[in-house]
C-alpha cells in the first residue's frame, strides 16, 4: 500500500464520534446537531426543476471539460461579482467545472506538486483538512500558519522565511475563512500574489464561502479580483475555488468550478482526464441556472444573518462571540479545553459542536484550535435559538 496513507489523520468527524462515545445525553431533548457545516437551507426550486429536466443525459459520458454554456456562465459570474474586466476570463481556457471544492483542492495538489525537490506546501492553521491531506498524499510536507487572534485569525505571511517560501510549491489560502470567517484584505491578498511570482509558487484560493457575508455592499475581495487590479491580467500562478455547496444549499450536487492561470488549468485539466471525475451533466445544467441567479443567495445571506444574531444574542454574556466578517460560524473562546466542552455540551443537552484542536496542529507548542469551539450556523432558526439556549444553560452550569 501507498505508505503516504499512514500519514494522513483521521478525519474531525471520527475524532468527534469517538469523543462522544459512551457519552448518554438526557433522554428526551432533541438533538441538534452544530458540528457539521452542511447548508440546511432548501435547495431552490429551481435548480431542481433543472436538475428533473436534464435527467435525460444519464446515457450520456459527460466531458471533462464542461459544457461551454458552464464555462461561459461562471466566467461572467467572476467578472460581475469579482469585478474583472469584461472579456477577462477565457471560458475554453481558464475555467473548469469540478465535483465540488473538495474534490478539486485535493486533486489539485496531485496536479501542481513536483515531489523530486523537497516540496512544502503551506496552509492555515486550524484549516480545512482536505489541504493537509493533499499535500501529504502529493510527496509533500505540509507547512501550518497559525492563524489565531493576535492576527486577527489570518496567516502573518511576512512571518515565513525565506527558505520557506523557496521550497514552498502551493500555498492553500481560505477567504472568508473556516473556521473564523475571517476575510483577506486585497493588501494582503497583494502580499500573497507578489510572494508567489518572487518564489515561484502557486496560490489556491478556496473562496467557497465567498458568497456568505452580510453587508450587501461590501462582498469579500478575491484573489483574481486583487490580481487584476495589480496588473496581472494573466492571473499567473494564481487559481480560485468556488462551490454551489455553501452559496446555493445544493452541498448534495457536487458542484464547484477552478479559475484562473490558463496554464495551470491545462495542466490540471490533463491531470483530471485521467482522475476521472467529469460533473454528470443534469448536474451542469443545474449549475448554470444556480450561476445565473442572485436572489435566492440573497435570500441565503438574509437567513444567516437572521440566525447568527440571534444565537450571538442569546450567548451574549455567556462565551465570547461576535458575527464572523464571512461564513456561518461561530468561533469562540471556551472556559474549559474544547474537547471537554464539546463532550459536556452533548452529556448535558444533546448539542454537538466541534472542538476546534479536531481543525488544527500543534506547532511549537501552540495550539490555535484549542480551547475553541466551531459552532455551526445552519439548522433551522428555531433550533439554533433552542441550541444556543441551551449552549448558555450549560456555561452556566461549568
Ligand atoms: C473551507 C472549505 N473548503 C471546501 C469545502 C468543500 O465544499 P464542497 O466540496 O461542497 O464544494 C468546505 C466544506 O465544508 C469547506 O469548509
Amino acid at each position: 500500500m501507498n505508505t503516504d496513507l499512514d500519514r494522513l489523520q483521521p478525519y474531525p468527524f471520527e475524532k468527534l464520534a469517538d469523543l462522544k462515545a459512551g457519552v448518554e445525553p438526557p433522554a428526551g431533548r432533541d438533538h441538534i446537531a452544530l458540528s457539521i457545516g452542511e447548508p440546511k437551507h432548501a435547495a431552490p426550486g429551481f435548480i431542481r426543476d433543472q436538475l428533473i429536466a436534464h435527467l435525460h443525459n444519464l446515457s450520456v459520458y459527460p466531458r471533462t471539460r464542461g459544457l461551454v454554456n458552464l464555462r461561459e456562465t461562471v466566467a461572467e459570474w467572476l467578472e460581475q461579482r469579482f469585478r474583472l474586466p469584461e472579456g477577462s476570463l477565457d471560458p475554453e481556457r481558464q475555467v473548469l467545472p469540478v465535483a465540488g471544492t473538495r474534490e478539486a483542492l485535493f486533486a489539485f495538489a496531485q496536479a501542481v506538486v513536483d515531489r523530486s525537490c523537497d516540496p512544502l506546501v503551506l496552509m492555515p492553521n486550524p484549516f480545512y483538512q482536505i489541504y493537509e491531506g493533499a499535500a501529504l498524499l502529493a510527496g509533500a510536507e505540509p507547512v501550518y500558519l497559525p492563524c489565531g487572534p493576535a492576527t486577527g485569525f489570518i496567516p502573518n505571511f511576512d512571518a515565513v522565511d525565506p527558505r520557506t517560501w523557496e521550497r514552498c510549491q502551493l500555498l492553500y489560502v481560505c477567504s472568508p475563512g473556516n473556521p473564523a470567517g475571517a476575510v483577506l484584505d486585497s493588501a494582503t491578498l497583494e502580499r500573497v500574489i507578489t510572494l508567489a511570482q518572487q518564489h515561484d509558487f502557486v496560490i489556491a484560493a478556496d473562496e467557497c464561502y465567498s458568497e456568505i457575508y452580510f453587508d450587501e455592499g461590501a462582498p469579500p475581495v478575491g484573489l483574481l479580483q486583487t490580481a487584476a487590479t495589480m496588473g496581472l491580467t494573466d492571473f499567473r500562478r494564481c487559481v480560485v475555488f468556488h462551490s454551489l455547496s455553501k452559496r446555493s444549499n445544493v452541498p448534495g450536487m457536487r458542484s464547484g468550478f477552478v479559475a484562473g492561470d490558463a496554464n495551470l488549468i491545462e495542466d490540471f485539466f490533463h491531470y483530471r482526464t485521467y482522475h476521472g471525475c467529469a460533473m454528470p451533466l443534469q448536474h451542469q445544467y443545474a449549475s448554470i441556472a444556480a450561476w445565473s441567479d442572485e436572489g435566492h443567495v440573497v435570500e441565503n445571506r438574509r437567513l444567516y444573518r437572521e440566525k447568527l444574531a440571534a444565537m450571538i444574542e442569546i450567548l451574549d454574556g455567556a462565551l465570547p462571540v461576535s458575527r464572523p466578517e464571512a461564513g456561518f460560524y461561530l468561533w469562540p473562546a471556551t472556559p474549559v479545553p474544547d474537547t471537554e466542552f464539546a463532550r459536556g455540551l452533548f452529556a448535558a443537552e444533546n448539542v454537538t459542536v466541534l472542538p476546534g484542536r479536531f481543525l488544527s496542529r500543534e506547532v511549537h507548542g501552540e495550539d490555535p484550535g484549542a480551547n475553541r469551539v466551531r459552532i455551526a450556523v445552519v439548522p433551522p432558526l428555531d433550533e439554533c435559538v433552542d441550541a444556543a439556549h441551551r449552549i448558555r444553560r450549560y456555561v452556566k452550569s461549568l
